[in-house]
C-alpha cells in the first residue's frame, strides 16, 4: 500500500518503526501501540467480539478499510511468521484499535508438540510481533482450537489465557460470502466469539453485511479484553463470555 494513503496517527507509527533500528528500539521503549480497552459493559450491552485469524495478509489491509469506514473493533489473531512478513499491518491494526493476539509461529497443532516446542511458537510470535509494534499480546489462540493439558500448563506459564470461539462458520472451507454472512448471523448471541479468518478475501467481503445486519439486531463490536471487560485466567479456555 502507497504509504501517503496511511492516516495520520498511523503514519507517525509507520515512520518510527520503520525508520533505522535505533528508532525501533525507542519505539518499542515506549511501550505498546495498542488502544486501551474501551469501557463497555457487555453483562449490559449486546456485545459480540469477532476474530479473525491466521494473517497479516496483504488482504488485510482491505479488512481494516471495512472496520474503519464502521468504526468497528475486532481482535486479529496473528501467526508470527506473517507479523514478521508484514510488520506494517500489525502495526495498523493496533493504530486502528484493534486486539492482536498469538495463533503460534508456523500454525502448528500444539497438542502434537512437547512443551518446549510450544513455548518456542508462541514466544517466537510474541517476539515477532514486538519487534513490528512494539506491543506484546496477552491473548493465545491455538491453531485449530487444538488444546490439551500439556497447552494449558505452558500458556498458564507464559501467563496467557487460550481463547477460542462460541460461532464457526467453516469459512476456510466454504469459500462463499453468502453462506458466511449467513451463519455468522444466524448463530450469534450476546457474549459470543467469531470465528473469522482474514485470509481469505470470501470472508473479507462478507464483514460488511455481517456487520450491518448484526448492527441492525443492536449488536456492538468490541474486542475480546472489552467482552470479558476483566483480566481471564492464565491457561484457561474462553469461548464466549
Ligand atoms: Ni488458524
Amino acid at each position: 500500500m502507497a504509504p501517503g494513503l496511511a492516516a495520520g496517527k498511523l503514519d507517525l507509527a509507520a515512520g518510527r518503526h520503520g525508520a533505522p533500528q535505533q528508532a525501533q528500539l525507542l519505539g518499542a521503549q515506549r511501550g505498546p501501540a495498542a488502544a486501551p480497552p474501551r469501557k463497555i459493559n457487555c453483562a449490559k450491552v449486546k456485545c459480540i467480539a469477532l476474530t479473525f485469524d491466521d494473517g497479516p495478509v496483504s488482504g488485510t489491509d482491505k479488512l481494516l478499510k471495512i472496520l474503519a469506514k464502521r468504526h468497528v473493533r475486532a481482535t486479529f489473531f496473528l501467526v508470527g511468521q506473517n507479523a514478521k512478513a508484514h510488520p506494517d499491518l500489525v502495526r495498523k491494526e493496533l493504530a486502528a484499535g484493534h486486539e492482536v493476539g498469538n495463533h503460534s509461529y508456523t500454525h502448528a497443532d500444539l497438542t502434537r508438540l512437547s512443551s518446549a516446542g510450544i513455548k518456542s511458537e508462541i514466544t517466537k510470535t510474541q517476539t515477532a510481533i514486538r519487534k513490528a509494534s512494539g506491543f506484546t499480546p496477552h491473548l493465545l489462540r491455538p491453531p485449530y482450537g487444538s488444546t490439551n493439558s500439556r497447552v494449558a500448563a505452558v500458556t498458564k506459564r507464559l501467563g496467557m489465557p487460550q481463547i477460542i470461539w462460541a460461532v464457526d462458520p467453516l469459512d476456510w472451507r466454504d469459500r462463499n460470502s453468502a453462506t458466511v454472512e449467513r451463519r455468522v448471523i444466524k448463530a450469534a448471541r450476546p457474549g459470543y466469539i467469531v470465528l473469522m479468518h482474514d485470509i481469505h478475501p470470501t470472508t473479507v467481503n462478507a464483514v460488511p453485511t455481517i456487520l450491518s445486519r448484526l448492527a441492525a439486531k443492536g449488536y456492538v463490536f468490541v474486542t475480546v479484553s472489552e467482552l470479558f471487560g476483566r483480566p481471564l485466567k492464565p491457561g484457561k479456555t474462553y469461548a464466549h463470555r
